[in-house]
């Protein structure tokens, strides 16, 4: 298939596939889960007690409540379209996540609902089409956002471009002017500057029904309605028609740039006032970033109770970013209740998955030798008169442009550059991206979906020694040769490249001094 008709096929299977786009596959993150904290309180305890209930809560990470012992969220493989629920390790636990990895390991998997715990059915699903977008939306990848909570490898809400959930049917959400408050811990590395990443309160027909109809919070670094200090993201809140970072529309001085790896936002919001909180979800307090007045022409409010994860209330489904828990509650918090709840935050344990540090400098050339006995004259190389990737002898007497084809410039990851990218250094300008998990070489678009493609994070060798490459955007994929052509690959997965038998050799190599 040509670069150009491989193109077609993804745009067409995006359309027909759908919530199914998002890949994963087989065990990178195995074990089982740490015995849970044993909190007294957790968020929704310390919001009760201070009589400002949680009315939503939602978390594919944690409990959030001392006693809930539900489901967390829900999974669908593709291999049989069948779904399964995601629990607490123990009744305010984390997130017993081997559930997940144990169920998707053949296959890849979307987070279908995330449960409400507050016992108000208020469950975030497939969003709806909406105003300004068609629907449903894309549903996320459940591998895509790995992460650790209190010592257990854990997993986020992943968005990205036409991804987000919604309930447009909820109970006891606030409604018109009605006081609530609302909080959300996310990845603060992960944003967009298109509309709308937002967590909270929209409207219940998914159209824009104008100013007031909404109240979420948003993150990222939009500047068509606001922003603050510095080159954001910012915590904003979305009062629909705007992203409000203070009294004014456009510029508030007092919202800062806040990109903690983990940051805790939070928007509360009663009749003629509301306040914007931010800090750092593994340490300290937050800081009241506003706190007054609303907005000309936000006055009254005009909240429909709607929920919305990850887009805007027109169902605007262009942005990016990641979600790990947040809730909404009934009546205004008070300051003590924020703190405590911050308090909560830090003391669970957020950290950042641990890629082992990447042994590549950035600009070094490398060569990458196979290392199944087949094959250890081979080399992955990247094919100069096509577009493919695989694995070919190379030896001191190959040709020029052989040795320089089997030789890659490791460049910082195009999505994040704790990973790899590998740029060829034949001159082509080239990438090794995958593609229907099939690798190519191709040109750096500029796109999300290349950089994503094209990222790779250096891992300890799958069989023991050396190295093995983790795709970024599909987890449980590694590079891996298969009859000497390259994929991305999971052990024991549903393609015949993902077969068992020697994919421990087959995903690892030896970091050389490069042919060319
Ligand atoms: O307020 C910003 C956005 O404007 C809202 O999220 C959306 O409904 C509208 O397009
Ligand atoms: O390689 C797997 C996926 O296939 C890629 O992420 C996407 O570009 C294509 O649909």
């Amino acid at each position: 298939m040509t670069a150009g008709a491989r193109i077609w096929h993804a745009r067409k299977a995006l359309l027909i596939l759908g919530a199914a786009l998002a890949l994963a596959v087989a065990g990178l993150l195995g074990g089982a889960a740490a015995p849970s904290r044993a909190a007294t309180q957790e968020p929704c305890d310390i919001y009760a007690a201070a009589d400002t209930p949680c009315v939503a809560a939602h978390s594919t990470t944690r409990a959030l409540y001392a006693a809930y012992d539900g489901p967390l969220y829900q999974v669908e493989r593709a291999s049989d379209d069948t779904t399964t629920d995601v629990y607490p390790v123990s009744a305010g636990g984390v997130a017993n996540a081997a559930t997940q990895r144990s169920f998707c390991a053949a296959t890849y998997c979307t987070i279908t609902e995330i449960f409400d715990q507050s016992g108000h059915g208020n469950n975030l699903t497939d969003a709806p089409a909406g105003g300004a977008d068609g629907g449903p939306d894309v549903l996320a990848n459940a591998a895509a956002a790995p992460v650790e909570v209190d010592g257990s490898e854990v997993y986020g809400v992943y968005i990205s471009l036409g991804m987000g959930y919604r309930d447009d049917d909820t109970t006891d959400i606030a409604t018109g002017n009605a006081s609530e408050g609302e909080y959300a811990v996310l990845d603060g590395s992960h944003f967009d500057n298109e509309c709308c990443f937002d967590y909270g309160n929209a409207e219940t027909n998914n159209d824009d029904d104008g100013d007031g109809a909404m109240e979420a919070i948003n993150f990222g670094d939009e500047t068509t309605w606001g922003y603050g200090t510095g080159s954001g993201p910012w915590i904003m809140a979305d009062m629909e028609n705007g992203l409000f970072s203070g009294e004014n529309a456009g510029y508030n001085s007092n919202d800062p740039t806040t990109d903690y790896r983990f940051t805790t936002a939070m928007l509360e919001g009663g009749a003629n006032e509301w306040a914007l909180l931010g800090g750092n979800a593994q340490s300290g307090s937050l800081a009241t970033d506003y706190s007054g007045v609303r907005p000309s022409g936000y006055t009254t409010m005009k909240k429909q109770g709607a929920i919305i994860l990850g887009i805007g209330g027109d169902n605007s489904d262009n942005s990016a970013g990641t979600f790990y828990e947040g809730v909404l509650t009934s009546g205004y918090p008070t300051a003590a209740t924020e703190a405590a709840v911050q308090a909560n935050i830090v003391a669970a344990g957020y950290a950042a998955y641990a890629l082992p540090s990447n042994p590549f400098s950035s600009g070094a050339e490398v060569s990458l030798q196979a290392t199944t006995p087949c094959c250890t004259g081979d080399y992955l190389t990247g094919d100069t008169s096509g577009d493919d990737v695989g694995i070919e002898s190379v030896t001191s007497s190959s040709s020029t442009a052989l040795k320089e084809d089997a030789t890659w410039i490791v460049e910082p990851g195009l999505a994040n550059s704790s990973c790899v990218s590998f740029e060829s250094a034949n001159g082509s300008g080239d990438y090794i991206r995958h593609y229907d998990f099939e690798l190519y070489l191709e040109p750096n678009d500029g796109s999300t979906q290349f950089a994503l493609d094209a990222t790779f994070c250096p891992r300890a060798g799958n069989s023991g020694s050396d190295y093995s490459f983790m795709s970024y955007n599909y987890s449980y994929d590694y590079i891996r040769h298969y009859d000497y052509v390259g994929y991305v690959a999971s052990d024991g997965g549903s393609n015949a490249w993902d077969a068992s038998s020697l994919w421990d050799e087959d995903s690892t190599w030896l970091n050389v001094s490069p042919w060319s």
